[in-house]
C-alpha cells in the first residue's frame, strides 16, 4: 500500500463531464471463455454506440496484455492482477464520462465482484458471453486450444485452468445460437431500457 499520498479531488466532476453527453457512463464488462466472441461482440457494439454518438472506449485483453499488462502471465495470481489493473483503468474511464467496454476472460467470480465494487452500483454491467467450451474449441480462432490440448500452453482457461461462470449476469448472451447483430441488439436494448443511452434515429 502506498504511503504519504493524499487523494486530490478534481475541480471538474464526473457529473460535470456527463452533462456534456447524452449518456450515463458505465463499464460493460464482457466475460467468457477464450474464443467465445467477447472481443468480436464488443467491437461491433462499440461501432453501433459510436454511430449513435456515444463516447466509448474498448479495453481488450490481448491488447492490454501488449502494454500495461505485458509483465503478466496466466497463472492465477497474474490473472487476478490483470483484472485488478483493468478494473482501476475502467473506473478512470467511467470518471471521464465514457461508456467503457472491457473484453477479458476474467475467469474468477471474486475478481469481477471486486471491479463491480470499485464503481457505483449501476455503473457495472456484467455481460456473459456464454459459448460452450466445445464450440470455442471448434472455432479456435487463434489455434490456442489445439496447442493447450497438445500441452504446448499451460494454465489454459477451460482446459487446465478454471472458468467460473457468472451466477446472474446483467446480460446473458448465448453466443452459439445468435448472430453478432442480435447480440449487439440485446445489449443496446438493455442500455436503452435502463437509461444509459438514448437512441438517435440517424
Ligand atoms: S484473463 O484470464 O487474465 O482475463 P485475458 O482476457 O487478459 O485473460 O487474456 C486472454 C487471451 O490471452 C486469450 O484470448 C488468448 O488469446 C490469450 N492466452 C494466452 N495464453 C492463455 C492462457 N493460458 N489462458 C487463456 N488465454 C490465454
Amino acid at each position: 500500500m502506498s504511503t504519504n499520498i493524499v487523494w486530490h479531488d478534481s475541480q471538474i466532476t464526473k457529473k460535470d463531464r456527463t452533462k456534456l453527453t447524452a449518456q450515463k457512463p458505465c463499464i460493460l464488462w464482457f466475460t467468457g471463455l477464450s474464443g467465445s466472441g467477447k472481443s468480436t461482440i464488443a467491437n461491433a457494439l462499440e461501432e453501433v454506440l459510436h454511430n449513435n454518438k456515444n463516447f466509448t472506449y474498448l479495453l481488450d485483453g490481448d491488447n492490454v496484455r501488449h502494454g500495461l499488462n505485458s509483465n503478466l502471465g496466466f497463472n492465477d495470481a497474474s490473472r487476478v492482477e490483470n483484472i485488478r489493473r483493468v478494473g482501476e483503468v475502467a473506473k478512470l474511464f467511467v470518471e471521464s464520462g465514457q461508456i467503457v467496454l472491457t473484453a477479458f476472460i476474467s475467469p474468477f467470480r471474486e475478481d469481477r465482484e471486486l471491479v463491480k465494487n470499485l464503481v457505483e452500483k449501476d455503473e457495472f454491467i456484467e455481460v456473459f458471453i456464454d459459448t460452450p467450451l466445445e464450440v470455442c474449441e471448434i472455432r479456435d480462432p487463434k489455434g490456442l486450444y489445439k496447442k493447450a490440448r497438445a500441452g504446448e500452453i499451460k494454465d489454459f482457461t477451460g482446459i487446465d485452468s478454471p472458468y467460473e461462470q457468472p451466477d446472474k449476469a446483467d446480460i446473458h448472451i448465448m453466443n452459439d445460437e445468435i448472430t453478432i447483430e442480435k447480440a449487439c441488439e440485446q445489449i443496446i436494448d438493455f442500455l436503452i431500457d435502463n437509461n444509459y443511452i438514448t437512441w438517435r434515429d440517424n
